[in-house]
């Protein structure tokens, strides 16, 4: 067994947690809407026809902001196709997941959604077949107040307050061939920033993320981010970032690894944004908006995991079913994010039901939870506050992440991965100290110590810790609570907590402090 001690400072912090660092997502996609969040015929539906079920499964996971409606989807939408009577709306066929769109959910019941929830919205606007035009109407639309043309159309709607959309995504991916109407960053970089003059010409008060590149692994990655912002600088407050992480190559050590690359990825945007402000001499910092993020390859490179044939409505597709090994991977994301909280500002979960998604639904049936419903229940409610910067002594291993994207094959070697990946999060407010642990170790248990300076007194309130003898361990609607958090013992002693982390294990201690 190695030992593994880490010190903390109570005035030595990274920096405070946005809250809406702790986003999901919502897209047409497969179950995600019809038959996840939305589905009029179930037992437990609301007047809006809801799920009830899966709402109170959205209040415990405590995402706090949702962004709709893609994703590759928001590339092909027409907003207006989504308002007005139901009964009106038109079927159209979605290019980006070769489905049908039958447009009875749209942006209002999206809204209606969000605030029955306690969520704030976020909307993305289309700007691959459509542009500047249609994304300055959806903004009047949502947030004018009245007398004109599409705000008494909204009020007409049934809408008579704005919707007060604070937070908008310009366009998604739009560096990827599989978008529709894909573009060059220069391309982009032009019409993101005329749809960002516009929109903010309409509402002065809202804020916007320009596309960074979909993946770390784009070829185009860097030089996308330095022509997107040069184009955009002054027009917007944000740079996106997408993430997938994957097990291909079943190389567990290696996928546990992979959160140290989405790290990576955040440095080297703040250092390309950052760049930028410093060739125009400004002070302006750009902050990142980590608006896709999670685990996916069981389903995604398999044609027809991806698309089912004849255009079917809500089909089952990018339900990928995760493990105790996927959790734990999640876990370690989740740390990086809180680790990156000075630059990182806003993250979304994708997606939040049945689409590579911590929440499953059986459509007419049950919810239930899957094994990263934890990490992110953890990461969401406890960690609100400032992140403290951790010294962390642990022993290291070396690992080669398998990362393909189209024809690539990439390899990234990762020669001192620490085995323990750690962030802590102070709350003066509620006077608590939350330490989430990740032990990357498959065999090792690891005695952890954690030193605590500058806190008067400090106990321990809780402790938990998800592992399973199994790595391969699932959730599934007849066994729902297989995987889940079970007590973790610590102790407290001469300033500093100390517990025995198990091999393979996501785990969080919680601290009174004063
Ligand atoms: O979340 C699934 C898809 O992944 C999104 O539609 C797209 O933006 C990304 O490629």
């Amino acid at each position: 067994m190695r030992d593994v001690t880490v010190s903390l400072h109570r005035d030595l912090a990274i920096g405070e947690t946005d809250r809406r660092l702790f986003g999901a997502f919502v897209e047409h996609l497969g179950r995600c809407v019809y038959g996840g969040i939305f589905e009029p015929d179930h037992p437990t539906a609301d007047a809006h026809g809801f799920r009830r079920d899966v709402l109170a499964l959205v209040r415990e996971l405590a995402p706090t902001i949702v962004r709709y409606p893609g994703g590759n989807f928001v590339s092909g939408y027409n907003w207006e196709d989504g308002v007005g009577p139901a009964a009106n709306r038109p079927r159209r066929l979605d290019l980006a997941w070769m489905s049908t769109e039958t447009n009875q959910f749209g942006t209002n019941e999206f809204i209606q959604w969000c605030r029955e929830a306690g969520i704030e919205p976020m909307l993305a606007v289309n700007l691959g077949t459509r542009g500047a035009d249609a994304a300055r109407s959806l903004v009047e639309y949502c947030n004018h107040p009245g007398g004109t043309a599409l705000s008494e159309l909204r009020r007409s709607h049934g809408w008579d307050e704005p919707h007060a959309v604070k937070f908008w995504c310009l366009g998604n991916e739009m560096d990827g061939p599989w978008q529709m109407e894909a573009k060059t960053a220069q391309e982009y970089g032009r019409i993101a920033t005329e749809a960002a003059k516009m929109m903010k010409w309409v509402d002065p008060t809202i804020e916007l993320a320009a596309c960074g590149s979909s993946g770390r692994n784009m070829p185009t990655f860097g030089a996308w981010e330095d022509t997107v912002l040069e184009h955009t600088f002054d027009h917007v407050e944000y740079i996106s970032l997408h993430t997938y992480i994957n097990n291909y190559a079943s190389d567990t050590g290696a996928f546990l690894a992979s959160p140290d690359l989405m790290d990576r990825f955040i440095d080297e945007v703040v250092a390309i944004a950052d760049a930028v402000a410093a060739r125009r001499r400004s002070p302006k910092r750009i902050m990142l908006s980590f608006d896709e993020w999670n685990i996916w390859y069981r389903t995604r490179r398999t044609p027809q995991d991806r698309v089912k044939p004849g255009w079917p409505v809500a089909p089952p597709i990018l339900e990928e079913i995760y493990n105790l090994a996927d959790a734990l991977a999640f876990g370690g994301m989740c740390i990086s994010l809180l680790n990156h909280a000075d630059r990182v500002k806003v993250a979304c979960l994708a997606q939040l039901v049945n689409v590579i998604a911590p929440i499953m639904t059986a459509t007419g049936g049950a919810a239930w939870r899957q094994t990263i419903f934890w990490p992110f229940a953890h990461f969401s409610n406890f960690g609100r506050g400032r992140v403290l910067r951790a010294r962390i002594d642990s022993p290291t291993y070396a690992a080669t992440y398998y990362d393909p994207r189209g024809a690539q094959d990439l390899h990234f070697a990762l020669p001192a991965v620490p085995f323990v990946k750690l962030a802590a999060v102070h709350d003066e407010q509620s006077s608590a100290l939350t330490v989430f642990v990740l032990n990357r170790s498959l065999t090792e248990e690891m005695p952890l110590q954690v030193r605590l300076d500058g806190f008067m007194q400090v106990s321990v309130d809780r402790a938990m810790q998800l592992h399973d003898a199994d790595l391969e361990a699932v959730n599934t609607e007849a066994s729902s609570q297989r995987v889940r958090p079970m007590p973790l013992a610590v102790q407290m002693g001469n300033g500093a907590v100390s517990t025995t982390l198990r091999p393979a294990s996501w785990n969080v201690i919680r601290l009174k402090t004063s």
